[in-house]
């Protein structure tokens, strides 16, 4: 499948597998993308496929190249998503020879034990002629593991990105974005970043730093479309969610077991509406699935968060989100905090404490400034208005 004169399509189409890394829904599927660039005299393969699709992928090599050999097999990432087939690429195409960092190397050998002394290692900056072509390497550590690098088609202007402006999604027949309705893949970019990069915002801005010198016709992800004609879109898409840039609205997340802290949420998410803020979503945790939480968390700029006190700790599917949450960069968003117990209250303390991590702007509300709903038992009439309050406040903090 031709991108342009020397770019060849050999990726996949995952539509069976329920969770990506084991954790994350795939409604839409996921591809996995791997490319053939041919020089002429020499070809290189650009990354590989899991190891579950390699009798796919194998014949879409072969049907691409015919009799000829592949010389180089350039290793962006060892993430097995994409490393998974490597040591297959190895037995079906002896003589083939890796390109990869030091420590892409570390990690061909801990996981694959296939590396030999013929492989390329390259630094930052370096080149390697294909037969008449040039590729260049960029190292982008943690985006997504430290050995992450691109790669950059200096004849064509094309960036294979690896993870980098990738998306969930598989591709429903086309590969380019202009031979494709784009618009479902960017809802799943802003999920896809939030899930898999949503830690690395610092080595993300310095990647596009670092990649914003190159002039660039084409990007190849490894995941969901060649990007051309929306290459701004999308370059401006992940520089939004990585300067932690938030739209005007609320996100109310709650665990809620007889529906005490449901009546409190929904009471918050009245009080959000009062304050004038339209876009308002709400989550029950125990239903809603944690990247899509994450995604609406990183669009909108105030969360209220809260449940109940749950055998002296947090209740779980809201430990849950909090914990992602902590190990993700939102700093810069507005913080209601809600919480219930029975006969001894922990929910509140608790979800500060994520906060020390979280760092977002905790909001205070009401006569006595409190930064916190608790309440004991039954959500009465009187906390259920304290709630409407306290969610006026949030929208009050992120208008405008
Ligand atoms: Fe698509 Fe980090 O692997």
């Amino acid at each position: 499948m031709n991108i342009s004169n020397h770019i060849r399509y050999v990726g996949v189409q995952d539509r069976t597998k329920h969770r990506f890394e084991g954790q994350w829904l795939l409604p839409h599927g996921i591809s996995y993308n791997a490319y053939l660039v041919d020089g002429g005299t020499e070809i290189a393969l650009i990354d590989t496929v899991e190891a579950d699709f390699f009798d796919v992928f194998l014949e879409k090599v072969r049907a691409e190249l015919g009799d000829r050999k592949i010389d180089y097999l350039v290793i962006n990432h060892m993430e097995p998503d994409h490393s998974g087939s490597i040591a297959l690429v190895r037995k079906y195409f002896p003589g083939i020879r890796f390109v990869g960092n030091k420590k892409t190397f570390q990690m061909v050998e801990g996981f694959y034990g296939v590396s030999t002394a013929d492989d390329v290692e390259v630094k930052e900056g370096d080149e390697l002629r294909v037969g008449d072509i040039t590729l260049r390497f960029h190292l982008v550590p943690m985006l997504h593991w430290p050995e992450t690098m691109v790669t950059y088609l200096v004849d064509e202007e094309a960036l294979f990105s690896g993870d980098a402006f990738g998306c969930f999604g598989a591709l429903n027949g086309a590969v380019v974005d202009t031979q494709m309705d784009v618009e479902p893949y960017f809802p799943e970019m802003e999920r896809y970043y939030a899930a898999i990069l949503g830690k690395y915002a610092s080595p993300v801005q310095q990647a596009l730093k670092k990649l914003a010198a190159q002039p660039m016709k084409a990007i190849c992800s490894t995941h969901g479309p060649v990007w051309t004609a929306n290459i701004p879109r999308v370059i401006e898409t992940y520089r939004r969610l990585s300067a932690g840039e938030t739209e005007e609205g609320v996100v109310v997340c709650y665990g809620s077991m007889y529906g005490n802290s449901q009546r409190v949420a929904e009471a918050v998410a009245e009080g959000v509406a009062e304050a004038g803020v339209r876009k308002i979503i709400v989550h029950n945790l125990s239903v809603s699935q944690p990247s899509f939480v994450l995604r609406d968390v990183f669009r909108y700029r105030g969360l209220a968060v809260g449940g109940p006190t749950y055998n002296g700790g947090l209740f779980p599917v809201v430990d849950d989100l909090l914990k992602r949450l902590a190990g993700r960069e939102v700093s810069k968003h507005k913080l209601a905090i809600f919480g219930g117990y029975t006969w001894g209250g922990q929910a509140v303390k608790l979800i500060r404490q994520y906060n020390e991590a979280m760092k977002m702007d905790e909001v205070a509300f009401g006569a006595d400034n409190l930064s916190a709903l608790e309440w004991k038992q039954g959500a009465c009439a009187d906390v259920l208005a304290q709630a409407r309050e306290l969610g006026r406040a949030l929208g009050q903090a992120v208008k405008g």
